[in-house]
């Protein structure tokens, strides 16, 4: 079968996720966060968590190095922030914007849960890099999360028991 690379993509857009920033500390100590769906548990004991990064990622170099980084789950109020960082540029996080756990990694406000991680492993697929994290700490609040699918953000508030 030879794929047409936009149709595949919204084949795979029709799988439901909710939305994540992903955060972590440059060597000057400045917060960056990058918006990421690719999320997922992988293990509970040990606690592991996942995300792929993009190769072609200004971020590349930053999150393919670092050594610990927080994913931080939106709510479904927070649809501008994940615009804000899906985009080039203003990625970075000005101080007081956020909070830390225990490894430093920005844990943003407003969140329904936020898993501050350490890089347990780095596993190159294709044209991403499969980031695995131990989770050290974690938080998470009542709410409705950020959901996207076929390209549109939206709110599990749809699914939230009646
Ligand atoms: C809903 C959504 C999900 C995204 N998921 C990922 C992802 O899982 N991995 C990734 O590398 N980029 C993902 N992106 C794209 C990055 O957010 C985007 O490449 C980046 O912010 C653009 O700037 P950059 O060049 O610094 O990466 C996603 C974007 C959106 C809108």
């Amino acid at each position: 079968m030879t794929f047409d690379l936009k149709d595949y993509r919204t084949a795979l857009g029709s799988f439901a996720t909710g939305v994540t920033i992903v955060t972590t500390l440059d060597s000057n100590g400045n917060g960056h966060g990058l918006t990421v769906n690719s999320f997922t548990s992988v293990s509970l004991e040990p606690p592991l968590v996942l995300w792929c990064l993009g190769n072609k990622s200004d971020s590349f170099d930053l999150f393919s190095k670092c050594d610990a980084y927080a994913i931080n789950i939106l709510s479904d109020s927070q649809g501008e922030m994940a615009m804000r960082f899906a985009g080039k540029g203003d990625q970075k996080l000005a101080v007081g914007e956020y909070a830390a756990l225990e490894t430093g990694s920005p844990i943003l406000p407003g969140t329904i849960a936020a898993f501050d991680t350490k890089v347990a492993k780095r596993i190159e697929a294709g044209d991403h890099l499969i980031l695995i994290g131990q989770t050290m700490a974690y938080q998470s609040h009542q709410g409705q999360g950020l959901a996207y699918f076929s390209g549109q953000f939206g709110s599990t508030a749809a699914l939230a028991k009646s």
